[in-house]
């Protein structure tokens, strides 16, 4: 993949400060150091452009994910990612979050407590507020490059119309009691609120539903723009059926081992894993059924615009 500068930051050959770039990414659990799950991952994503993952289970997506917001379960053995100018590995997931990096779970939390629109509030107001928490800058204060209670609200509504979605869900707390569809929806809220440069979403391998799969087709489509990057890593070929993108990549025993467009996901689809996973000189030891791409449940789904 070739990492030019097509926006001028950066000298020629070089990637842009305005990509995410991963150079050689190694992660092992933080209980078994020894073990490897990610050995060498080369990716870089540019704003504007939607990258999907694919793979099969255990195959490193989750860890992908959780490692480049810092998840502490994880640590990395080795490799570098570069992201509006900095190193952030070096950096906490908060400070992380701070340079417009956004991670939707695959298993969201409840906090019983606090609401939809305060934990919202403090998320935006921390990226209002910047990597270096610039005192200038109250969060709280117009004036001083914040936002008002007032715009808040108004941006909260303008969201939840465009994500379909009703006003009694910002005073609910946060993921209690959700169904997996509302806590999807709040994902999509979190991110089109926050308005990140870069979102790494990880879907679920299993439960799925129908609902929750045109949730985030409609909400990450919604939220499409040139200031915008996405890392789409799914299970599910079905999702780039909604969402198209503008590279696959296959990732197998913690390596990508295949990139290309979008009819890489329709290969995948045709033939499952095993062809690709062989082409690539890996040794599969699971039968070629669990390397068979699943079907997301409702192959009725009307197409989502
Ligand atoms: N915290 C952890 N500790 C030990 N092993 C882990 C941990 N997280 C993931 N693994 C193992 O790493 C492999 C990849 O897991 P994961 O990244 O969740 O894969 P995927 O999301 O592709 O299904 C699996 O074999 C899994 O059991
Ligand atoms: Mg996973």
């Amino acid at each position: 993949m070739s990492t030019d500068s097509t926006n001028g930051t950066g000298p020629a050959g070089h990637a842009s400060d305005n990509d995410l770039v991963i150079r050689g990414l190694r992660v092992a659990p933080v209980a078994n150091r020894e073990t490897e799950i990610l050995q060498g991952i080369d990716l870089t994503v540019r704003q504007g452009e939607v990258h999907a993952i694919m793979g099969p289970n255990g195959s490193g997506k989750t860890t992908l994910a959780y490692a480049l917001l810092g998840h502490p379960a994880y640590v990395v053995t080795g490799g570098e990612v570069h992201w509006q100018g900095r190193d952030i590995l070096a950096l906490s997931p908060d400070k992380r979050a701070r340079l417009g990096l956004f991670l939707a779970f695959q298993y969201p939390t409840a906090i019983p407590g606090l609401s939809v629109a305060s934990f919202i509030r403090s998320a935006l107001n921390a990226k209002l507020q910047g990597i270096d928490k610039n005192d200038d800058v109250d969060p709280t204060d117009p004036m001083k490059g914040g936002i008002s209670m007032r715009d808040f609200r108004n941006k909260m509504r303008e969201k939840m119309a465009m994500l379909k979605m009703d006003e009694s869900f910002a005073v609910r707390y946060v993921n209690d009691g959700f169904s997996g569809g509302e806590k999807k929806r709040l994902e999509m809220l979190q991110m089109a609120v926050i308005e990140p440069q870069m979102a790494i979403l990880d879907e679920t391998d299993s439960g799925l539903d129908i609902d929750a799969l045109r949730i985030v087709a409609e909400g990450v489509n919604a939220m499409l723009n040139p200031n915008l990057g996405v890392l789409l890593i799914t299970h599910y070929q079905r999702l780039l059926n909604y969402i198209t993108p503008d590279h696959v990549h296959v990732l197998a025993q913690g390596r990508i081992v295949k990139s290309g467009g979008k009819d890489l996901a329709l290969r995948l689809e045709e033939e499952g894993y095993g062809p690709i996973l062989r082409e690539a000189g890996l040794e599969i030891n699971v039968s070629d059924e669990a390397l068979l791409v699943p079907q997301a449940p409702g192959e009725d789904l009307q197409a989502v615009h």
